[in-house]
């Protein structure tokens, strides 16, 4: 049977200790009735492409029985295979182990809010599948893979992101971050930011993925959703770790981590560093205090080739999204109207420009939080 618990969907009570209300994106969700409907909400069955619930066979046959040369990939949810849909289009088929209610719920979760959610920073849902307990969500298929696969543990013959690409992908990722936050109504708590969830397409534009995670934020007077603590160890953030208190805010220190890996070519946890260096936000702290320590940060790979005006506005906006206080956060459009501007400025400007000290300021000013 399809069963949701209170737990993924509902909307808790508020608690005042936790500053700030509404979305801050300047919309008026705080004062709309708590549907899933609205302007951010779109339905595709309205366009006539809707997602479609496809049979077992089906989706047997476009993986050719699940074959192990179509594995393309294993998450927590299950294995992922490349398929051929009998109209020829080329999906990614992610099938749900079969190993309980929690991943059912996420099924569900993910089948709602993607039926409802659409944006081109949002990797799109073809189909399901729920014959008997089999789940199967069906996606367009990604050719890049995932950021993560981009970022970290590079075959020597490959060619590492440039540093304009690590921009371009942060755009895109804050733009479907946007969406979620300010278009949706009422707006969604993503809560599992991750490299590994921004998937990219043959041209490196980024979508989100994996949305069973995903909450309705709160409406009305209310500060925060109250949830288990989910997500991915590393990326979370500390407020929501330690109390469960889920906010938007919770999203930024995601995105600000996903930043930092994008700097630095370091994953949020490494096992396989040294003492000390195996969480990355606790790593660079002393770096992200200092701007004459930036440099220091930046990925090995890129061998210097980034402008050095833009890496000190990357590393601004990250640690303003790092900053342990939520409240201190920025909002995510903020935060897209600071990338857009860098950019633009990384197409102007030639990556060779190390030894130059930055003038001019983003959008997003440094006034706040650690570094000065
Ligand atoms: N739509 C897609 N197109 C192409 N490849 C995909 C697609 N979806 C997933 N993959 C591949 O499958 C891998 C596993 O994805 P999956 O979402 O199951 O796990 P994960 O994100 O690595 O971990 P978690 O389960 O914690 O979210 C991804 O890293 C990616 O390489
Ligand atoms: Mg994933």
């Amino acid at each position: 049977m399809l069963g949701i618990s209170d737990d993924d969907m509902a909307v808790r009570p508020a608690d005042s200790s936790v500053s700030g209300r509404g979305n801050g994106c300047g919309s008026d969700h705080g004062s709309r009735a708590h549907s899933l409907s609205g302007k951010g909400w779109e339905s595709r069955g309205q366009k006539g492409n809707a997602a479609r619930s496809f049979t077992f066979r089906e989706l047997a046959t476009a993986t050719r029985n699940f074959r192990e040369v179509n594995l393309i990939g294993e998450g927590g949810f299950g294995m992922v295979f490349k398929g051929r849909l009998e109209s020829g289009q080329i999906v990614a088929i992610k099938q749900l182990n079969l190993n309980g209610l929690q991943g059912n719920q996420e099924f569900i979760v993910e089948v709602l809010m993607l039926s409802l959610l659409h944006h081109p920073n949002l990797v799109t849902l073809i189909g399901y599948c729920t014959d008997g307990d089999q789940r199967l969500l069906v996606y367009e298929f990604m050719s890049m893979g995932s950021l993560e696969d981009h970022l970290f543990d590079i075959e020597p013959d490959k060619e590492p992101l440039s540093w304009s690409t690590r921009i371009k992908i942060a755009v895109g990722a804050a733009r479907g971050l946007e969406y979620l936050h300010c278009k949706a109504n009422p707006p969604v708590i993503y809560r599992d930011l991750k490299s590994a969830n921004i998937l990219l397409d043959e041209n490196f534009n980024p979508k989100l993925s994996d949305f069973g995670l995903a909450k309705l934020g709160p409406v009305g007077d209310n500060t925060h959703v109250s949830t288990r603590v989910m997500g991915t160890y590393g990326y979370c953030a500390p407020e929501y770790a330690m109390s469960g208190k889920l906010t938007l805010k919770s999203d930024i220190y995601s995105f600000g981590v996903v930043m930092l890996e994008l700097i630095t070519g370091r994953k949020a946890i490494d096992s396989t560093q040294k003492q000390g260096e195996q969480n990355l936000v606790a790593w660079s702290r002393p770096f992200l205090k200092d701007k004459r320590k930036f440099v220091q940060l930046v990925d090995p790979l890129l061998q210097g080739r980034f402008p050095l005006r833009s890496l000190h506005h990357a590393v601004a906006i990250t640690a303003m999204c790092l900053q342990e206080h939520a409240h201190f956060r920025p909002l995510i459009s903020d935060i897209v109207v600071a990338l857009e501007y860098l950019a633009c400025q990384s197409h102007k400007e030639s990556p060779r420009s190390v030894a130059r000290s930055p003038s001019s300021s983003s959008p997003l000013q440094c006034n706040s939080g650690s570094f000065s």
